[in-house]
Protein backbone atom coordinates (compact mmCIF):
# COMPACT_ATOMS: atom_id res chain seq x y z
CA UNK A 1 0.00 0.00 0.00
CA UNK A 2 0.84 3.40 -0.96
CA UNK A 3 0.34 6.67 1.37
CA UNK A 4 -1.69 8.89 0.34
CA UNK A 5 0.53 12.10 -1.36
CA UNK A 6 -0.82 14.74 0.11
CA UNK A 7 2.51 16.07 1.12
CA UNK A 8 5.44 17.67 -0.62
CA UNK A 9 8.67 16.04 0.67
CA UNK A 10 12.08 17.62 1.28
CA UNK A 11 14.93 14.57 0.90
CA UNK A 12 16.01 14.21 4.58
CA UNK A 13 15.18 11.56 6.98
CA UNK A 14 15.16 12.45 10.44
CA UNK A 15 16.36 9.57 13.18
CA UNK A 16 17.80 11.58 16.41
CA UNK A 17 17.08 15.12 18.05
CA UNK A 18 17.97 16.88 20.74
CA UNK A 19 17.57 20.86 22.06
CA UNK A 20 17.62 22.42 18.46
CA UNK A 21 19.43 20.13 16.61
CA UNK A 22 18.26 17.18 14.55
CA UNK A 23 20.46 14.33 12.99
CA UNK A 24 19.30 12.02 9.44
CA UNK A 25 19.86 8.29 8.63
CA UNK A 26 23.03 9.47 7.16
CA UNK A 27 24.59 10.94 10.58
CA UNK A 28 23.85 14.45 9.12
CA UNK A 29 23.39 17.37 12.12
CA UNK A 30 20.90 19.86 11.26
CA UNK A 31 20.18 23.08 13.33
CA UNK A 32 16.14 23.33 13.79
CA UNK A 33 14.91 26.75 12.75
CA UNK A 34 11.34 25.31 12.09
CA UNK A 35 10.20 23.25 15.62
CA UNK A 36 7.97 21.09 12.94
CA UNK A 37 6.10 23.31 12.31
CA UNK A 38 6.25 25.66 15.61
CA UNK A 39 5.17 22.16 17.61
CA UNK A 40 8.43 21.80 19.24
CA UNK A 41 8.79 24.61 22.12
CA UNK A 42 11.16 23.33 24.79
CA UNK A 43 13.24 21.53 22.82
CA UNK A 44 13.82 18.31 20.83
CA UNK A 45 14.02 15.38 23.63
CA UNK A 46 14.06 17.39 26.68
CA UNK A 47 15.55 14.59 29.29
CA UNK A 48 12.85 15.73 31.49
CA UNK A 49 10.04 15.52 29.21
CA UNK A 50 11.45 11.94 28.23
CA UNK A 51 11.47 10.89 31.91
CA UNK A 52 7.94 12.21 32.70
CA UNK A 53 5.79 10.72 29.27
CA UNK A 54 8.07 7.37 30.29
CA UNK A 55 7.00 7.14 33.63
CA UNK A 56 3.77 7.96 32.35
CA UNK A 57 3.46 4.87 29.88
CA UNK A 58 4.49 2.36 32.83
CA UNK A 59 1.55 3.72 35.23
CA UNK A 60 -1.63 4.12 33.17
CA UNK A 61 -1.22 5.22 29.64
CA UNK A 62 -5.15 5.29 29.03
CA UNK A 63 -8.79 5.41 29.67
CA UNK A 64 -11.94 7.57 29.05
CA UNK A 65 -13.02 10.94 30.11
CA UNK A 66 -15.59 8.82 31.88
CA UNK A 67 -13.20 9.32 35.46
CA UNK A 68 -11.23 11.22 37.36
CA UNK A 69 -7.86 12.20 35.99
CA UNK A 70 -6.17 14.35 38.25
CA UNK A 71 -2.93 15.33 35.50
CA UNK A 72 -6.03 17.42 33.38
CA UNK A 73 -6.59 19.48 36.67
CA UNK A 74 -2.89 19.77 36.95
CA UNK A 75 -2.04 21.23 34.04
CA UNK A 76 -5.17 23.51 34.14
CA UNK A 77 -4.03 24.96 37.51
CA UNK A 78 -0.63 25.69 35.39
CA UNK A 79 -1.88 27.31 32.73
CA UNK A 80 -4.30 29.07 35.15
CA UNK A 81 -1.10 30.62 37.04
CA UNK A 82 1.37 31.03 34.14
CA UNK A 83 -1.17 32.88 31.52
CA UNK A 84 -2.96 34.99 34.30
CA UNK A 85 -6.49 33.42 32.89
CA UNK A 86 -6.97 31.51 36.73
CA UNK A 87 -10.46 32.68 36.01
CA UNK A 88 -11.07 30.38 33.07
CA UNK A 89 -11.75 26.76 32.52
CA UNK A 90 -9.90 24.42 30.17
CA UNK A 91 -11.30 21.82 27.78
CA UNK A 92 -9.07 19.38 26.29
CA UNK A 93 -8.93 17.87 23.07
CA UNK A 94 -6.19 16.79 20.35
CA UNK A 95 -4.84 19.17 17.64
CA UNK A 96 -5.52 22.76 16.52
CA UNK A 97 -8.55 22.20 13.95
CA UNK A 98 -10.17 20.47 16.52
CA UNK A 99 -9.66 23.22 19.39
CA UNK A 100 -10.98 25.84 16.90
CA UNK A 101 -14.26 23.86 16.37
CA UNK A 102 -14.76 23.59 19.69
CA UNK A 103 -14.46 27.18 20.29
CA UNK A 104 -16.95 27.86 17.58
CA UNK A 105 -19.37 25.19 18.22
CA UNK A 106 -19.17 26.69 22.37
CA UNK A 107 -20.22 30.41 20.72
CA UNK A 108 -23.17 29.27 18.60
CA UNK A 109 -24.35 27.37 21.23
CA UNK A 110 -23.95 30.34 23.68
CA UNK A 111 -24.92 32.95 21.13
CA UNK A 112 -27.40 30.46 19.10
CA UNK A 113 -26.11 32.32 16.15
CA UNK A 114 -24.13 30.38 13.13
CA UNK A 115 -22.20 33.16 11.47
CA UNK A 116 -18.55 33.23 12.02
CA UNK A 117 -16.04 36.34 10.78
CA UNK A 118 -12.83 35.33 10.03
CA UNK A 119 -9.75 37.28 8.15
CA UNK A 120 -8.23 37.16 4.50
CA UNK A 121 -5.33 35.00 5.09
CA UNK A 122 -6.26 33.38 8.04
CA UNK A 123 -5.67 29.16 8.95
CA UNK A 124 -7.91 27.54 10.97
CA UNK A 125 -7.10 24.53 10.13
CA UNK A 126 -8.34 21.87 7.90
CA UNK A 127 -11.63 20.14 9.22
CA UNK A 128 -15.18 21.14 8.83
CA UNK A 129 -15.79 24.22 10.04
CA UNK A 130 -12.02 25.44 10.88
CA UNK A 131 -11.34 24.78 6.84
CA UNK A 132 -14.26 26.76 6.19
CA UNK A 133 -12.85 29.89 8.52
CA UNK A 134 -9.72 29.69 6.19
CA UNK A 135 -9.07 31.97 3.62
CA UNK A 136 -8.07 29.36 1.09
CA UNK A 137 -10.17 28.35 -1.89
CA UNK A 138 -8.01 25.36 -2.64
CA UNK A 139 -8.05 23.46 0.38
CA UNK A 140 -12.28 24.07 1.21
CA UNK A 141 -13.89 21.33 -0.55
CA UNK A 142 -18.06 21.92 -1.71
CA UNK A 143 -19.10 19.90 1.65
CA UNK A 144 -17.11 22.27 4.00
CA UNK A 145 -18.47 25.71 1.81
CA UNK A 146 -21.79 25.36 3.49
CA UNK A 147 -20.84 27.10 6.84
CA UNK A 148 -21.99 31.04 7.33
CA UNK A 149 -18.54 32.81 6.99
CA UNK A 150 -17.75 36.48 6.14
CA UNK A 151 -13.90 37.27 5.40
CA UNK A 152 -13.12 40.52 6.84
CA UNK A 153 -9.53 42.40 6.33
CA UNK A 154 -7.23 42.57 8.78
CA UNK A 155 -6.99 46.03 10.39
CA UNK A 156 -9.94 46.66 9.38
CA UNK A 157 -12.11 47.78 11.98
CA UNK A 158 -14.71 49.23 10.32
CA UNK A 159 -15.37 46.12 8.02
CA UNK A 160 -15.50 44.23 11.26
CA UNK A 161 -18.73 46.40 12.91
CA UNK A 162 -20.06 46.30 9.12
CA UNK A 163 -20.41 42.62 9.67
CA UNK A 164 -21.34 42.40 13.07
CA UNK A 165 -24.25 45.17 12.97
CA UNK A 166 -26.11 42.31 10.44
CA UNK A 167 -27.25 41.00 14.06
CA UNK A 168 -26.41 37.18 13.26
CA UNK A 169 -22.55 36.77 14.04
CA UNK A 170 -21.87 34.09 16.86
CA UNK A 171 -17.70 34.64 16.56
CA UNK A 172 -14.91 36.55 15.18
CA UNK A 173 -12.21 34.05 15.21
CA UNK A 174 -8.23 35.90 14.40
CA UNK A 175 -5.25 34.50 14.94
CA UNK A 176 -2.61 36.16 17.71
CA UNK A 177 -0.25 36.76 14.57
CA UNK A 178 -1.01 34.90 10.95
CA UNK A 179 1.07 32.55 10.37
CA UNK A 180 0.70 30.42 7.55
CA UNK A 181 -0.79 33.68 5.65
CA UNK A 182 2.59 35.06 6.10
CA UNK A 183 3.13 36.23 9.73
CA UNK A 184 0.53 39.12 9.54
CA UNK A 185 0.15 41.04 12.56
CA UNK A 186 -3.15 42.06 13.95
CA UNK A 187 -2.22 45.86 15.57
CA UNK A 188 -2.87 46.01 19.22
CA UNK A 189 -5.01 49.04 18.50
CA UNK A 190 -7.57 46.75 16.28
CA UNK A 191 -7.12 44.19 19.05
CA UNK A 192 -8.70 46.22 21.27
CA UNK A 193 -11.34 47.35 18.99
CA UNK A 194 -12.39 43.87 18.39
CA UNK A 195 -12.90 43.31 22.08
CA UNK A 196 -14.80 46.31 21.82
CA UNK A 197 -16.84 45.32 19.15
CA UNK A 198 -17.36 41.83 20.47
CA UNK A 199 -18.92 42.75 23.44
CA UNK A 200 -21.09 45.64 22.31
CA UNK A 201 -22.57 43.22 19.04
CA UNK A 202 -22.82 40.23 21.98
CA UNK A 203 -20.29 38.13 19.39
CA UNK A 204 -17.70 36.02 21.01
CA UNK A 205 -14.30 36.87 20.57
CA UNK A 206 -11.99 33.60 20.09
CA UNK A 207 -8.15 34.04 19.65
CA UNK A 208 -6.36 31.55 17.59
CA UNK A 209 -3.09 31.17 19.30
CA UNK A 210 -2.58 27.46 18.25
CA UNK A 211 0.73 29.12 15.91
CA UNK A 212 1.38 32.47 18.14
CA UNK A 213 0.74 30.87 21.71
CA UNK A 214 2.42 29.03 24.51
CA UNK A 215 5.59 31.63 24.47
CA UNK A 216 6.40 31.82 20.59
CA UNK A 217 6.14 35.56 20.13
CA UNK A 218 7.58 36.71 23.76
CA UNK A 219 4.99 36.78 25.63
CA UNK A 220 2.65 33.53 26.13
CA UNK A 221 -0.01 34.58 24.01
CA UNK A 222 0.13 37.30 21.20
CA UNK A 223 -2.86 38.82 22.03
CA UNK A 224 -1.16 39.53 25.70
CA UNK A 225 1.10 42.19 23.48
CA UNK A 226 -2.36 44.40 23.29
CA UNK A 227 -3.70 43.78 26.94
CA UNK A 228 -7.15 42.22 25.43
CA UNK A 229 -8.84 39.12 27.02
CA UNK A 230 -10.70 37.36 24.67
CA UNK A 231 -13.69 35.16 25.54
CA UNK A 232 -12.10 32.08 23.93
CA UNK A 233 -8.38 31.37 23.52
CA UNK A 234 -7.43 28.30 21.40
CA UNK A 235 -4.22 26.38 21.24
CA UNK A 236 -2.43 22.78 20.47
CA UNK A 237 1.39 22.82 18.99
CA UNK A 238 3.69 23.89 21.63
CA UNK A 239 1.24 22.61 24.24
CA UNK A 240 3.00 18.64 24.46
CA UNK A 241 5.98 19.33 22.59
CA UNK A 242 5.22 17.04 19.97
CA UNK A 243 2.51 14.52 21.74
CA UNK A 244 -0.81 15.57 20.04
CA UNK A 245 -2.96 17.80 22.32
CA UNK A 246 -5.19 21.17 21.93
CA UNK A 247 -7.30 22.55 24.06
CA UNK A 248 -9.82 25.60 24.92
CA UNK A 249 -8.89 28.61 27.47
CA UNK A 250 -13.33 29.61 28.07
CA UNK A 251 -14.27 32.69 30.08
CA UNK A 252 -16.22 32.34 33.20
CA UNK A 253 -19.12 33.47 30.93
CA UNK A 254 -19.62 30.02 29.21
CA UNK A 255 -22.14 28.17 31.18
CA UNK A 256 -20.90 23.73 30.79
CA UNK A 257 -23.62 21.83 29.99
CA UNK A 258 -22.89 18.21 30.37
CA UNK A 259 -22.18 16.26 26.84
CA UNK A 260 -21.82 19.64 24.83
CA UNK A 261 -18.05 19.11 24.52
CA UNK A 262 -16.52 15.72 24.46
CA UNK A 263 -13.26 14.00 22.67
CA UNK A 264 -12.32 9.71 23.46
CA UNK A 265 -8.82 11.27 23.32
CA UNK A 266 -8.56 14.32 24.79
CA UNK A 267 -6.80 14.74 27.67
CA UNK A 268 -5.58 11.29 27.85
CA UNK A 269 -2.65 10.17 30.31
CA UNK A 270 0.34 10.65 28.02
CA UNK A 271 -0.35 13.70 26.63
CA UNK A 272 -1.05 15.14 30.48
CA UNK A 273 2.26 13.85 31.14
CA UNK A 274 4.09 15.41 28.33
CA UNK A 275 1.82 18.98 28.66
CA UNK A 276 2.46 19.04 32.07
CA UNK A 277 5.91 18.72 31.41
CA UNK A 278 6.23 21.21 28.73
CA UNK A 279 4.87 23.95 30.98
CA UNK A 280 7.00 23.12 33.94
CA UNK A 281 10.28 23.30 31.96
CA UNK A 282 8.86 26.95 29.89
CA UNK A 283 8.19 27.76 32.80
CA UNK A 284 11.94 26.72 35.09
CA UNK A 285 14.23 27.84 31.62
CA UNK A 286 12.45 31.16 31.03
CA UNK A 287 11.89 29.97 27.48
CA UNK A 288 9.12 32.65 26.88
CA UNK A 289 11.60 35.51 28.01
CA UNK A 290 14.17 33.65 25.81
CA UNK A 291 12.18 33.27 23.11
CA UNK A 292 11.78 37.49 23.22
CA UNK A 293 15.09 37.92 23.44
CA UNK A 294 16.79 35.38 21.02
CA UNK A 295 13.65 36.67 18.16
CA UNK A 296 14.85 40.23 18.88
CA UNK A 297 18.55 39.35 18.08
CA UNK A 298 17.51 37.55 14.98
CA UNK A 299 14.92 40.15 13.71
CA UNK A 300 17.43 43.15 14.35
CA UNK A 301 20.66 40.74 12.04
CA UNK A 302 18.70 39.60 9.37
CA UNK A 303 21.20 40.96 6.91
CA UNK A 304 20.26 44.06 4.89
CA UNK A 305 19.66 42.94 1.26
CA UNK A 306 18.10 44.00 -2.33
CA UNK A 307 16.85 40.44 -2.20
CA UNK A 308 14.80 41.09 1.16
CA UNK A 309 11.55 42.96 1.18
CA UNK A 310 10.38 42.92 4.88
CA UNK A 311 11.06 41.58 8.12
CA UNK A 312 7.76 40.86 10.42
CA UNK A 313 6.94 38.70 13.75
CA UNK A 314 7.48 38.35 17.53
CA UNK A 315 9.65 36.93 19.59
CA UNK A 316 10.54 33.59 17.43
CA UNK A 317 8.00 33.85 15.00
CA UNK A 318 9.18 35.66 12.10
CA UNK A 319 8.63 35.99 8.16
CA UNK A 320 11.36 37.22 6.17
CA UNK A 321 9.18 38.75 2.97
CA UNK A 322 11.87 38.40 0.14
CA UNK A 323 11.57 40.20 -3.42
CA UNK A 324 11.92 36.54 -4.84
CA UNK A 325 10.40 32.83 -4.79
CA UNK A 326 12.18 31.16 -1.59
CA UNK A 327 11.88 27.75 -2.92
CA UNK A 328 15.97 28.07 -3.88
CA UNK A 329 16.68 29.78 -1.02
CA UNK A 330 15.53 27.22 1.56
CA UNK A 331 16.95 24.36 -0.76
CA UNK A 332 20.14 26.25 0.24
CA UNK A 333 19.38 26.46 3.66
CA UNK A 334 18.69 22.97 4.02
CA UNK A 335 21.53 21.11 1.76
CA UNK A 336 23.96 23.65 1.71
CA UNK A 337 24.09 25.26 5.18
CA UNK A 338 21.58 22.51 7.11
CA UNK A 339 19.50 24.56 8.59
CA UNK A 340 15.63 23.76 8.66
CA UNK A 341 13.22 26.81 8.26
CA UNK A 342 9.40 27.04 7.17
CA UNK A 343 7.73 29.17 4.28
CA UNK A 344 4.69 30.63 3.85
CA UNK A 345 3.43 31.76 0.13
CA UNK A 346 6.13 31.70 -2.27
CA UNK A 347 8.23 34.26 -1.07
CA UNK A 348 8.43 34.20 2.65
CA UNK A 349 10.55 32.09 4.54
CA UNK A 350 9.24 31.70 8.48
CA UNK A 351 11.19 30.71 11.24
CA UNK A 352 10.02 29.22 13.98
CA UNK A 353 12.19 27.63 16.43
CA UNK A 354 12.04 25.75 19.48
CA UNK A 355 11.98 28.57 22.15
CA UNK A 356 14.99 27.65 23.63
CA UNK A 357 17.20 28.25 20.40
CA UNK A 358 20.08 30.23 21.68
CA UNK A 359 22.22 33.21 20.93
CA UNK A 360 24.79 30.81 19.35
CA UNK A 361 22.88 29.43 17.27
CA UNK A 362 20.67 32.32 15.94
CA UNK A 363 23.95 33.88 14.84
CA UNK A 364 25.19 30.74 12.58
CA UNK A 365 21.31 31.08 10.99
CA UNK A 366 22.49 34.79 10.15
CA UNK A 367 25.56 33.89 8.82
CA UNK A 368 24.87 31.03 6.85
CA UNK A 369 21.76 33.65 5.45
CA UNK A 370 24.79 36.36 4.45
CA UNK A 371 26.53 34.01 2.75
CA UNK A 372 23.85 32.31 0.60
CA UNK A 373 22.90 36.01 -0.16
C1 LIG B 1 -3.14 29.33 13.47
C2 LIG B 1 -3.43 27.87 13.26
N1 LIG B 1 -4.65 27.40 13.59
C3 LIG B 1 -4.95 26.10 13.45
C4 LIG B 1 -4.05 25.20 12.94
C5 LIG B 1 -4.42 23.76 12.79
O1 LIG B 1 -3.75 22.96 13.70
P1 LIG B 1 -3.69 21.37 13.50
O2 LIG B 1 -2.85 21.11 12.28
O3 LIG B 1 -3.10 20.86 14.78
O4 LIG B 1 -5.10 20.91 13.31
C6 LIG B 1 -2.78 25.65 12.57
C7 LIG B 1 -1.78 24.72 11.98
O5 LIG B 1 -0.85 25.10 11.33
C8 LIG B 1 -2.46 27.02 12.74
O6 LIG B 1 -1.27 27.52 12.38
Amino acid sequence: MNLFDVYSLFDVTPVKALGCKVWDDKGQEYLDLYGGHAVISIGHSHPEYIAAVTAQLGRIGFYSNSVKNPLQAELAEKIGRVTGYEDYSLFLDNSGAESNENAVKLASFHTGKDRVIAFHKSFHGRTSGAVALTDNPAIVSPFNANHKVAFCDLNDAGGVEAELSKGDVAAVIIEGIQGCGGINLPSDAFLRDLEALCKCYGAVLILDEIQSGYGRTGKFFAHQWAGIRPDIITMAKGIANGFPCGGILISPKFEPVKGMLGTTFGGNYLAMAAANATIDIIEKEGLVENARKVGAYLKENIPASPRIKEVRGRGLMLGIEFNEDVAPIRKALLYDKHIFTGVAGKTMVRLLAPLCLSMEEAGRFISALKEIL
